[in-house]
């Protein structure tokens, strides 16, 4: 009788890092990254304690920041802006001569090489601070959608590469789509935040960008988190719609759903790894409680193992500098 085989010994591929990088199986670098800048109109920055990469900044100085960045490395941009004044209709969302498309102007100028996104909502421009136009206390999906098509043509106008609607508003796709068309913009790239949660984990961005609703709470437009096959349709319908990418979001939370994305979509998948993913890591390393550096490459390799082919993160600018050798 045969001796049978031996078992197999996993662990001699683990033996030197050099064995261990021949047969990795996800891999990324600061090329795969976006990073999130804040813009605003008014005079003030603004800076959140302790989490530098939610600092607001003036057109200036944000140009200045993503010119650092992109000289370390970062080759993607993703602006919000902050208005002078708010207003129930986000008047300043599709201001041409608002935060983002001045930022975005003088970006295209002094940076040719970034490319430059632009997320589309009103949360951050409406006086009561959600993502669309009211009808009593109601969100109005399809009063907001003209206005999401106007901030996304004016974005596209002063030259952004990319426009990401995020206000969870049924065919705003679609609607951007038209727009642009209409605006003689079809070369516009749309990458839809298609599954985006009702999450607890954009708390520091709200703090950010001065968004959070000032009454009741955004469940009534964005996804519940305990939903992954409506997610699938969201990111199918988006698709039909005409989206050139699709988001997920938040990040971490969301693996499974990135997994199964990946098998049933082919368009490039982008994952965000939000301001509460962010503010979760910085917080536990400066109490010591982990390495931040290896807790960020550890969360970003899942994001990617997971499916994701660009991931939008506050830690971009950090990871491009550790990983690139600080040059482009
Ligand atoms: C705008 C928008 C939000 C985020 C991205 N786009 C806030 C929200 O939905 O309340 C959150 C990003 C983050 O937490 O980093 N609608």
């Amino acid at each position: 009788m045969a001796t049978p085989p031996l078992p197999a010994r996993p662990r001699r591929w683990r033996r030197t890092s050099e064995l261990r990088e021949l047969v990795s199986e996800t891999r990324w670098s600061h090329e795969n990254l976006v990073l999130p800048l804040f813009v605003t109109a008014g005079r003030t920055a603004l800076d959140v304690q302790g989490l530098p990469a939610l600092s607001r900044t003036r057109v200036e100085e944000t140009v200045r920041s993503a010119q650092e960045a992109h000289d370390l490395g970062v080759r993607a941009v993703l602006l919000f802006g902050i208005p002078a004044r708010k207003d129930a209709r986000g008047t300043g969302a599709y201001d041409p001569k608002g935060p983002v498309p001045s930022a975005i102007r003088r970006l295209k100028e002094s940076v040719p090489g970034l490319v430059v996104m632009a997320d589309v909502c009103l949360c951050e421009y409406t006086d009561h601070g959600h993502c669309g136009v009211l009808v009593g206390d109601h969100v109005d999906n399809d009063r907001s959608l003209p206005l999401l098509g106007r901030a996304a043509v004016a974005y596209a106008e002063a030259g952004a590469d990319v426009v990401a609607p995020s206000a969870m508003m049924d065919h705003q796709v679609r609607a951007l789509r038209e727009a642009l068309e209409a605006a003689g913009r079809p070369e516009t790239l749309v990458l839809s935040y298609a599954a985006k949660f009702a999450s607890s984990f954009y708390g520091p961005f709200r703090e950010a960008a001065g968004s959070a609703p000032s009454f009741g709470d955004r469940r009534g437009y964005q996804m519940d988190p305990r939903n992954a096959r409506e997610a699938m349709r969201e990111l199918a319908l988006d698709e039909e719609e005409g989206a050139d990418a699709l988001m997920v979001k938040p990040a971490l939370p969301c693996l499974d759903l990135l997994a199964e994305a990946r098998r049933r979509f082919e368009l490039p998948l982008a994952a965000y790894q939000v301001s509460g993913e962010y503010a979760m890591i910085k917080a536990a390393a400066r109490e010591g409680w982990l390495e931040e550096a290896k807790a960020v490459d550890e969360t970003l390799s899942a994001i990617r193992r997971a499916g994701a082919d660009l991931l939008v993160s506050y830690f971009a600018r950090e990871v491009a500098e550790r990983r690139s050798g600080g040059g482009a």
